[in-house]
C-alpha cells in the first residue's frame, strides 16, 4: 500500500502516518524527519536544509528528490510506505509519478488531513518533539505521561525551532502557494481522500482506516 499524507503544517500528518505505518507494517517516510536527523548529525545536507527550514521555506526540490528517491530503493519499501511531507510541490509530485510509472506502479491513496489555518498556530505552539526518537506530543491534546519526557525512550521533549508563531505563519503561506495545488493534482488521478483533521486523533485514525480498508 502506497499512501501520501497531505495537509497543512501541523494538520496531524505525522501523528496519523505513524499509526498507519504501525498498523500496516509499512515504513513511515518523513522528509522533515530525515532533514532534522541530518541536521542533528551535522551533515552538509542537514546544514543546507536548516537555512530554509528555519525561515519556514521549502528545501529546494533538487536536494529533496535525491534524498527521497534513494529511500524508495530500500528493501523495506517493497510492500509500500506512507509518505509524510513528500511530495510538497508539483515538480516533486510529477517526479514521484514518473518514478512509479517506470515500474507500472502508482500510489494508492493521497489522504488530505483538512484543518483550517486558525487551528494550526494553537496546535503548533503546544507541540513537543522527542530529541532522541522523534515521537511527537501536544501539551494539551496528547501530553506525555511525565512532563517534558518521552514516553517511548525517556529522552527530553523540546519545541521545534520552526514552531515559533511567526515561522508557522510563513509555513502556512508557503503551504497554500506551493503544496495545496497537490490536492487538485491527486484529485485528477482519482486518488484523493479527505478527512476532517479537527476531530480527535483516534477518530481521524478510524476514518483513515475505513478509507484504506473499503
Ligand atoms: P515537516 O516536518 O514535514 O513539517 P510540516 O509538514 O510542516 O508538518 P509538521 O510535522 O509540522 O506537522 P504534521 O502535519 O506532521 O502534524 P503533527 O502530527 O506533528 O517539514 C518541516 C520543514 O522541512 C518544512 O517547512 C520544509 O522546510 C522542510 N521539508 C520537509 N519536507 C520537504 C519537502 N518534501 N520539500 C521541501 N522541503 C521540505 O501534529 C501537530 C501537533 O498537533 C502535534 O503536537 C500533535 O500532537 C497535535 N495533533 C495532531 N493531530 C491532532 C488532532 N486530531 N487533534 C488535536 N491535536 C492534534
Amino acid at each position: 500500500m502506497k499512501i501520501i499524507m497531505l495537509g497543512a503544517p501541523g494538520a496531524g500528518k505525522g501523528t496519523q502516518a505513524k499509526q498507519i505505518a504501525a498498523k500496516y507494517g509499512i515504513p513511515h517516510i518523513s522528509t522533515g524527519d530525515i532533514f532534522r536527523a541530518n541536521l542533528k548529525e551535522g551533515t552538509p545536507l542537514g546544514l543546507k536544509a536548516k537555512e530554509y527550514m528555519d525561515k519556514g521555506l521549502l528545501v529546494p526540490d533538487e536536494l529533496t528528490l535525491d534524498l527521497i528517491m534513494d529511500r524508495f530503493a530500500s528493501d523495506d519499501c517493497k510492500n509500500g510506505y506512507v509518505l509524510d511531507g513528500f511530495p510538497r510541490t508539483i515538480p516533486q509530485a510529477e517526479a514521484l509519478t514518473k518514478a512509479l510509472e517506470k515500474n507500472n506502479d502508482s500510489i494508492d491513496f493521497a489522504i488530505d488531513v483538512d484543518v483550517p489555518d486558525e487551528n494550526i498556530v494553537k496546535r503548533m505552539s503546544g507541540r513537543r518533539a522527542c530529541v532522541s526518537c522523534g515521537a511527537t506530543y501536544h501539551v494539551v491534546f496528547n501530553p506525555p505521561k511525565t512532563e517534558g519526557k518521552c514516553d517511548n525512550c525517556g529522552a527530553e521533549l523540546i519545541q521545534r525551532a520552526d514552531d515559533k508563531p511567526e515561522t508557522v505563519l510563513n509555513r502556512l503561506s508557503v503551504y497554500h502557494k506551493q503544496t495545496q495545488p497537490l490536492i487538485d493534482y491527486y484529485k485528477g488521478f482519482g486518488k484523493l481522500k479527505t478527512v476532517d483533521g479537527t476531530k480527535e486523533m483516534e477518530e481521524v485514525f478510524r476514518e483513515i482506516v475505513s478509507i484504506l480498508e473499503k
